[in-house]
């Protein structure tokens, strides 16, 4: 029997992806309502994938001709809403999927962040989670008042301190902390136990909070944190305390690199390495036939093409570099940033002594990680293959051109092909994240 993997969904913040191609439905004017999250999280439950995680950036991108312009003329990563608030949405409109909202450390306090995922856990029944990122565009640190982020390794610095708070107070209800209330028809009385509910007191360098939590005890043991660094610190911080790493090395082989990788560290943190998932970001092309779906993949690069602006304020976007005053036709040579060191080291090194030019092209043909592209079944084996490769432990799913059609490519016709191969769950095991993302 092959041994079964885990599917998550990258949700890119915005609903209005597939704007500009030619299946945008309504979503011109209905993009606000969320309904079409709605759809893709029943969707997605329907194909028992284990979480939906919800991206966030919280400012309109600037990094192309220091404007803002082609960013709002085109939709290009915004409108976001706050992920919290969809996410309530998607728990009331689910029953076992998970819902992992992205709240960055920069932002949010981490009292607020205790708060918001305790309570998204309580009122989805055990499904919450938190995607732990440090945020990294001075553009948002100006939303909130700062002048810049805070420097790269300073961010996970800062971070260590504030999981600890989050995790703190999520404990500060010590199991059994409610003591009435708990059977039916039971009469009112002493509803909490004082003695099991503690402030945390914690005083450091750049947090600080007393504690408890007012919102009560979660249901999960606590919820499920999620995280995505690839850089040394980014990987120390993940070992240390993530339950699931959604990553995006490139090419198999690599994927195996950084998941050994990560799983040496957790043990050497004294954790057990199978209690983290790390899933992969893939972004498949399925189609009817080999053809079609070769012809698709094609496109990404006629499309990249004819919208290179779009494509190089998008990756500058991503690494915080305004790629106006580039020659494109010139090598790409050496570049710094303070935002995705990670994202931006995959660049340079898959761009070697290539023009800017044929570094994007190549950039946007691939689709992320391995590409996969083919009908259901052959994309089913492809996917089988890398995870040979890698060791596990599953994928983080991605479309570039999200739509109610592209979203049943995955859901209606790739899923059961992975299903008739044995390599994805046929119903959930269990009612809450944690234990399904543990099942195996
Ligand atoms: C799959 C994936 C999802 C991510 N989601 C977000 C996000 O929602 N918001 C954000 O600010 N950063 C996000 N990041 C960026 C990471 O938090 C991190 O900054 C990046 O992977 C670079 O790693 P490093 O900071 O260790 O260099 C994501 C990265 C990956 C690979």
């Amino acid at each position: 029997m092959p041994q079964p993997f885990h599917l998550s969904y990258f949700l890119q913040g915005s609903s209005v992806h597939a704007w500009g191609s030619p299946f945008i439905g309504t979503i011109g004017q209905d993009w606000q309502s969320a309904s079409f999250f709605r759809d893709l999280a029943q969707g997605l439950e329907r194909a028992c994938f284990d979480y939906l995680l919800i991206e966030d950036s919280i400012y309109v991108g600037e990094n192309w001709q220091n404007s803002r312009d082609l960013f709002l003329k085109t939709g290009l990563c915004i409108p976001r809403q706050e992920p919290s608030v969809v996410a309530t949405l998607l728990a009331a409109s689910t029953s076992r999927l998970g819902i992992v909202p992205t709240l960055s450390t920069f932002a949010y306090h981490p009292y607020l962040t205790a708060r918001i995922t305790g309570s998204l856990d309580q009122i989805s029944g055990g499904r919450a989670g938190w995607n732990m990122v440090t945020g990294s565009s001075d553009f948002a640190a100006q939303n909130f008042g700062m002048q810049a982020m805070p420097e790269h390794d300073k961010r996970y610095e800062m971070a260590e301190e504030y999981v600890e708070i989050v995790k703190g107070l999520w404990g500060s209800w010590a199991p059994g902390a409610q003591v009435g209330g708990l059977e039916p028809g039971e009469e009112s009385g002493q509803l909490f136990d004082p003695s099991k509910v503690n402030t945390i007191d914690f005083e450091g360098e750049y947090y600080a909070s007393r504690g408890p939590l007012n919102s009560g005890p979660t249901v999960q043991d606590r919820p499920v944190i999620a995280q995505a660094g690839g850089s040394k610190m980014g990987i120390r911080f993940a070992a240390r305390h993530a339950d699931t790493i959604v990553a995006a090395p490139d090419g198999a082989e690599n994927m195996r690199a950084y998941r050994e990788q990560v799983r040496a560290q957790m043990v050497e943190n004294g954790r057990d390495p199978d209690s983290c998932k790390v899933l992969f970001l893939v972004s498949p092309i399925v189609e009817e036939t080999e053809e079609m779906a070769r012809w698709k993949s094609e496109q990404r690069r006629v499309e990249a093409e004819q919208n290179m602006d779009v494509r190089l304020a998008r990756l500058g976007w991503t690494i915080n570099i305004d790629f106006s005053e580039f020659d494109l036709d010139q090598p790409v040579g050496e570049l710094t940033t303070n935002g995705h060191q990670t994202t931006l080291k995959q660049f340079l090194e898959a761009a070697g002594q290539n023009t800017l030019r044929e570094a994007v092209l190549e950039r946007a043909t691939k689709g992320y990680g391995v590409d996969l592209v083919g009908t259901p079944d052959s994309v089913a084996a492809q996917m089988e293959e890398a995870m040979e490769v890698a060791g596990g432990d599953g994928f983080l799913i991605a479309l570039g051109d999200l739509s109610r059609r592209s979203l049943a490519t995955i859901t209606d016709g790739l899923v059961p092909a992975l299903q008739r191969r044995g390599l994805v769950r046929k119903k959930y095991e269990h009612e809450m994240l944690r234990d399904n993302l543990l099942a195996f």
